[in-house]
């Protein structure tokens, strides 16, 4: 079938709207009819070349949608679910899979690096040539081609605009915290930057009665946001060294820091605002190869814990229906997290306010495209 979709032919480029050719569903596979997508930090990184990929590609990684074909031997989704894309899809069969850290799936991450399905191929093309798909999922367009187990059945009341989000922000953020980190009641937690990944850790950091919650961003809006999602204290990194300010409001220093931006000069300040003992989780992704310094001696001598976090250590089969059910029950508010949503067609829009850095998280909707 002809789908409409935003193509990134090379780094730095706008993205170009075009009617490309979607296959049908091979074995084990099914098509997915999009409502809404979010847009990352992560996909700004591979627009701007911070990450290699591989062109010309379908980028987007947050999609929500309606399944509307299925291939041979899918016995789930079924037609007709409504269903959160995943970039992370367990194999089931490589190391990290039966550990139970899918999350670290390396065929889904040799199809992220390929830009192609788990057989090697592309069900996206253009005029004969094939269009890569981005980490099985590439949800900036109309339908998409995915691993039935990268579409996960979720409660039909979910409102597809935040839905979408739990595909990767909402549920890297809040896991980061619960699940990467064990943070418990009454722990203290600071969060560097308040985009849609560090907003979703201050919801997380809420969700478990973290006390307090320091927001740090530079942003006058964005800290606004953080407060109405649940900090108690925010922080102007204009106004002096953050970790400093940090250490006023925590003597000794806070339990738990989170860095949300990518930057590893604000991982070292994180580093420097955590006491003796705690933990520091770095979720932001700079360009690769970048590397941040940390006092080794501290480390060593106060039993520093330094994290990283992939998809905040998620399966997302198993927690993507559980934030589900806690958003439609009304025990988790995401909506204020979704300042901005633009059609497909007005996509360089949508790209612009989220570059612009004062967006939560910018939704595109894709059933009026
Ligand atoms: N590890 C993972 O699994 C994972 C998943 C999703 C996203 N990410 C990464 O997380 C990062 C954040 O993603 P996002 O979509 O929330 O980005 P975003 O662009 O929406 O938000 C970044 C925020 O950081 C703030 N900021 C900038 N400089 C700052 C500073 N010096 N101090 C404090 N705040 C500052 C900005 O004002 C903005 O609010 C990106 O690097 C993204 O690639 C990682
Ligand atoms: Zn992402
Ligand atoms: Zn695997």
């Amino acid at each position: 079938m002809l789908i409409d979709a935003a193509v990134l032919t090379a780094p730095n480029e706008p993205l170009e709207l075009r009617e490309l050719e979607l296959a049908e569903p091979h074995r084990d596979e099914v098509r997915v009819r999009l409502l809404a997508s979010g847009i990352c930090h992560s996909d700004l990184s591979f627009i701007d070349g911070s990450w290699p990929a591989p062109l010309p590609i379908v980028l987007g990684h947050e999609g929500f949608g309606i399944v509307d074909q299925v291939g041979e031997g899918v016995s789930a989704p079924r037609l007709g679910d409504h269903v959160v894309l995943t970039f992370a899809p367990a194999c089931g069969r490589c190391r990290f899979c039966l550990e139970g850290r899918v999350n670290l799936c390396l065929l889904a991450a040799k199809c992220m690096d390929g830009g192609f399905m788990w057989d090697g191929t592309t069900r996206l093309s253009h005029e004969g040539q094939a269009v890569h798909h981005l980490a099985l999922v590439s949800s900036f367009a109309t339908h998409a081609v995915v691993p039935a187990a990268g579409a996960i059945p979720v409660d039909r009341r979910l409102d597809p605009v935040v839905g979408c989000l739990l595909g990767c922000g909402v549920t890297t953020g809040i896991m980061s915290v619960t699940r990467r980190a064990q943070v418990r009641p009454g722990e203290s937690v600071a969060v560097f930057g308040c985009g849609g990944v560090g907003l979703s850790a201050i919801v997380g950091a809420r969700l478990v009665s973290a006390w307090p919650i320091v927001a740090i961003d530079p942003v006058q809006n964005k800290r606004e946001l953080a407060l109405e999602m649940g900090a108690s204290h925010t922080v102007d990194p204009a106004d002096g060294d953050p970790a400093a300010q940090i250490r006023q409001l925590i003597p000794g220093g806070v339990d738990h820091a989170f860095e949300a931006i990518g930057r590893p000069a604000v991982a070292a300040t994180a580093f420097a605002a955590v006491r003796d003992g705690g933990t520091t989780v770095l979720i932001g992704q700079p360009a690769i190869g970048v590397k941040a310094a940390f006092p080794v001696y501290d480390v060593t001598q106060f039993e520093h814990t330094i994290l990283g976090s992939n998809l905040g250590a998620s399966t997302p089969a198993l927690h993507v229906p559980q934030l589900a059910r806690l958003v439609v029950e009304g025990l988790l508010d995401l909506s204020p997290l979704v300042t901005d949503c633009f059609p497909l067609a007005q996509i360089d829009s949508a790209l612009r306010i989220m570059t612009s850095g004062r967006a939560g998280r910018v939704v595109l909707e894709l059933a009026a495209s």
